[in-house]
This record gives C-alpha cells, sequence and structure tokens, in this order.
C-alpha cells in the first residue's frame, strides 16, 4: 500500500488478467449463496448500495497489481507472505492505539522473519475491511430467546438483542468509512514516523524473560539491529527515510452485495477490480465451486486467497483452482490452508501431490490458527465456569512446523503464514513464554469471535519460524 504513486510513473504490470467475458460483479446472484445476510427492507438496502456506489475505492488497481507481483514472486521461493490482524474488526476499535499497535506488531514480525529465512517479506494485514463474519449458526439461542447470530460489525451488532442483531444495511457504508479511516491512519503512520520501529532496541520484549529461549530471542533482535545498522551505514541514510514500507490490506470478501458494490472499472485498463481492498479471500464455508462467492471472484483481476481444510477433497480443490485461475496467471491464486495439528498430516500431502500433478504453482500459506480452535470451562480465574474460545501456542507452532515439513516432503514450499493476532495485552490463546492456561484466560478477553495471539505471542512466533526458516534453509 504505502503512498499512492502517480499511475503514470508506475511499472506496467507484465502479468496476464483475469479474462471477465461474459462476467459482471453481479455473476454471483444466479448461482446458490451461503452466509448472506437476511435484510428485511429492500429499499434500506438498495439506499444502502447505491450509496457505496457512488463512493470512492479504498485502494487502487496499481497497487493491487503490485501486490499481485510480489505474490508471484513469493510463489516462485523470492518473497514470504505474512498476512495477520483481527479475526474480525470492529467500528469501536476504529481507534488509534489498536490500529497502530497491529501495524507495529506485524511489521516487527516481518523484520523477524525476513531475517530468518532471509527473503523479502510481503505484509498483507486482517484489516480496513475486516468487518464480516461466517457463522456455523444462522440463530443463537439464549434463556429461550433466538435471535440471528452476530456476523461482523458490517451487518450487525454483538449485543444480544432484536434490533441489536437485525441486519442493518447501514453498516455496510459505515463499514466502508471506517476501513477508509483505518487506512487513512495506515497510510499516514507508514508515511510519517513509524521508522522508529525498525529499532529493535524499543521493541517490547519482557516476555523473553520469562522463556528458557530468552538469550536467543535476545541475540536474534540484536542481530536484526546490527543488519539494520548496517544497511544503514551502506546506504548512507537514516532508516526514516527507507523506511517506506509496503502494507497490503485484506477481508474475507463474504457479502457479495458489498463487494460488488465496490468492484468497479478503472481508466485505460481492462477488467474489473475489487477496489475494497488489495487481496480478498474466500473462508472455508463459502468455498463452493458453483458456488456464488467463487462465481464472482472468478471475474476480478485481484490476487485472491481461498481457505483449504477438512472434509474437502482433492477434487473439490482441483475444481476451485480451475475456475479461479483458469488461465495459470502468476500470482492470481494463494491456497491457504488450515488443517489444525491433528489433521495435516493426513489432509494436506493428497491436495499438494494432485495440484503439482497439474503443473500449477499456486502460492501455499498456512494459517494455524482456524484448525487449532478449542472450547474451554476454566475451573478458576476471570472466566471460571464459562465457556471460552481459546488456541494454544503449541498446537500453532505445531501445526506450521508440520507444514514446513510436509510442503518439503510433497516437493513444494510454504511461502507464508496467516495469524490472528493483535498488537495488544489481551489473553484470548494459551501458552507462550509466559505461559498463560485456561484460567488465565479473561484478563483482556475482547474478541467476540475467535481468540488471537497477543503482542508477545505473535512476536514470539514470529521468532520461533524464523528459527525454524534460517535451520531448515527454508
Ligand atoms: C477466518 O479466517 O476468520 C475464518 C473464518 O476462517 P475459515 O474460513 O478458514 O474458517
Ligand atoms: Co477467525
Amino acid at each position: 500500500m504505502s503512498t499512492p504513486r502517480d499511475p503514470r510513473s508506475s511499472p506496467k504490470s507484465t502479468l496476464p488478467l483475469q479474462a471477465t467475458e461474459g462476467w459482471n460483479p453481479g455473476v454471483w446472484r444466479s448461482s446458490p449463496t451461503t452466509q448472506q445476510p437476511v435484510y428485511s427492507d429492500p429499499v434500506a438496502l438498495a439506499a444502502a448500495v447505491a450509496s457505496l456506489r457512488s463512493l470512492p475505492p479504498l485502494v487502487t488497481s496499481w497497487e493491487i497489481d503490485r501486490l499481485r507481483n510480489q505474490v508471484a514472486e513469493a510463489a516462485e521461493g523470492q518473497r514470504f507472505l505474512l498476512q495477520g490482524g483481527d479475526c474480525a474488526e470492529r467500528f469501536d476499535e476504529c481507534a488509534s492505539a489498536p490500529i497502530a499497535a497491529r501495524l507495529k506488531i506485524l511489521l516487527q514480525m516481518s523484520l523477524v522473519l525476513a531475517h530468518g529465512g532471509r527473503r523479502r517479506v510481503i505484509r498483507v494485514g486482517r484489516f480496513a475491511g475486516q468487518y464480516a463474519k461466517p457463522r456455523s449458526t444462522s440463530t443463537e439461542t439464549r434463556d429461550g430467546v433466538e435471535l440471528p447470530s452476530y456476523r461482523g460489525d458490517n451487518i450487525n451488532a454483538s449485543a444480544f438483542g432484536a434490533s441489536e442483531r437485525a441486519p442493518d444495511p447501514a453498516r455496510l457504508v459505515e463499514g466502508h468509512s471506517r476501513s477508509a479511516l483505518t487506512l487513512n491512519f495506515i497510510r499516514s503512520l507508514i508515511d510519517g514516523g513509524f521508522a522508529d520501529l525498525h529499532h529493535p532496541e524499543y521493541w517490547d520484549l519482557d516476555f523473553a524473560s520469562h522463556s528458557p529461549r530468552g538469550g536467543e530471542y535476545q541475540a536474534m533482535v540484536e542481530a536484526i539491529g546490527e543488519a539494520l545498522r548496517f544497511m544503514e551505514s551502506l546506504a548512507g541514510k537514516q532508516l526514516g527515510e527507507m523506511s517506506q514500507v509496503d502494507f497490503f490490506t485484506s477481508h474475507e470478501a463474504l457479502v457479495l452485495e458489498y463487494e460488488e458494490a465496490l468492484t468497479r472499472q478503472v481508466p485505460h485498463r481492462p477488467g474489473w477490480w475489487n477496489l475494497s481492498t488489495h487481496f480478498p479471500w474466500i473462508g472455508l464455508r463459502t468455498a463452493d465451486p458453483d458456488g456464488g462467492h467463487v462465481a464472482y471472484f472468478s471475474g476480478i483481476q485481484n490476487p485472491i486467497g481461498v481457505k483449504i481444510g477438512p472434509g474437502m477433497s482433492v477434487e473439490h480443490v482441483l475444481a476451485l483452482v480451475e475456475r479461479l485461475d483458469p488461465h495459470r496467471s502468476p500470482g492470481r491464486l494463494t491456497l491457504i490452508h488450515r488443517f489444525g495439528r491433528e489433521g495435516i498430516a493426513d489432509g494436506l500431502p493428497p491436495i499438494l501431490r494432485a495440484v503439482a500433478e497439474t503443473g500449477r504453482k499456486p502460492l501455499w500459506v498456512c494459517d494455524p490458527m482456524h484448525g487449532n480452535t478449542r472450547s474451554v470451562v476454566p475451573d478458576s480465574g476471570p472466566m471460571a465456569g464459562e465457556k471460552v474460545k481459546t488456541r494454544s501456542f503449541d498446537d500453532i507452532l505445531q501445526e506450521l512446523e508440520m507444514a514446513f515439513e510436509i510442503h518439503l516432503e510433497c516437493g513444494s514450499r510454504l511461502g507464508g503464514v496467516h495469524f490472528e493476532l493483535t498488537g495488544e495485552n489481551v489473553i484470548e490463546c494459551t501458552g507462550g513464554a509466559r505461559g498463560l492456561s485456561d484460567t488465565d484466560l479473561g484478563h483482556g478477553y475482547r474478541s467476540q469471535v475467535d481468540p488471537r495471539l497477543n503482542y508477545e505471542q505473535a512476536l514470539e512466533m514470529a521468532m520461533r519460524i524464523a528459527r525454524r526458516m534460517r535451520d531448515a534453509g527454508v
């Protein structure tokens, strides 16, 4: 993302574009769709959509192209992709502190990963639009009262009340505004004084003293500091001037009314672009090769992600790949697998082999979060007696380590990682250097949906992966 470039000075992409003959952004309407909000007032929906259509886009086709080129390089092993952010952003957290904290942790993780993997890192935030959630049940019942499930702030409110839970189309417009506000602040931070974060001496490394690996973590951070200083002296510049880092945005493109309204044509370039984000992805629950989401995604020019997971047959994955990337365009397709620590050894290899047999080379990314969620009822602590969703640091790390291994064994390459994380000091996942346990959950458990790694756990995770990449040379 960074500074919007003057299109005339941007290098033209040499990559082929999606063919869009016979396709239009409303194509999803003639296929079955799931996980869509049911709006009771069609007039209000039409007004919201008309408003969205008239508003400026959030990103440009030039930025999208740049990301697509970078994803193509990652698929060739020249870059590594880091994607991370909240499970669901919230309107009331569209505020300076959480946004800056999220950017800070992603930037720090990317420096650690670049150092370990000796490759440039593509930074993709799950932010500036991650406001809609698929749910496993469409209603929720409490004390005999049944209401629609909370589906993210773009759709309804999380409070358990009839008016709060009613899907409200005006929220789509509010979501667009909050995404724009988020993006505006992120662009300013990147262009401005955010370079301080390049100085590892300012990193919060308190947690390292709680870990037997503390010395190793300190040494790693010192080595990164030295490398940065070395680069600085070579370049003869302050890091401030070298801090033009790219950050891209992503969200699950779930609510097709919203995505359609932000899908545009641009002057002097062919095709249709989803200009609400650089990198939209299809969630596991909406990845039906014959469904509306896949029909919509098949015609947009963006690089796209698709979640791959338990229960998907090899034929299903091959059908997805064929429909979403029929022309085998470099950088077009990222497959994000999320089998869980227990499922990856059986689930992933047949898919890797089958895709390899087609001769395709998508970018492979591991999401070690969504297959490792468990519900616990802590017997003491702030959430004693309540059912709460959590994930363990060790399960997440183990799935990642297995993913690196399995890719190597199958002759392919893990080219990125996808995390749910926050830059703040919540306790939603267990484990990590501080040895957080089920009974600690609740000191700042703020997620309305899935549990996120906190600042320390996320930085530690990056250090563990970086070490793995450095030692194994992958
Ligand atoms: C998510 O990424 O928040 C999500 C719902 O993932 P999945 O589609 O893989 O379940
Ligand atoms: Co999630």
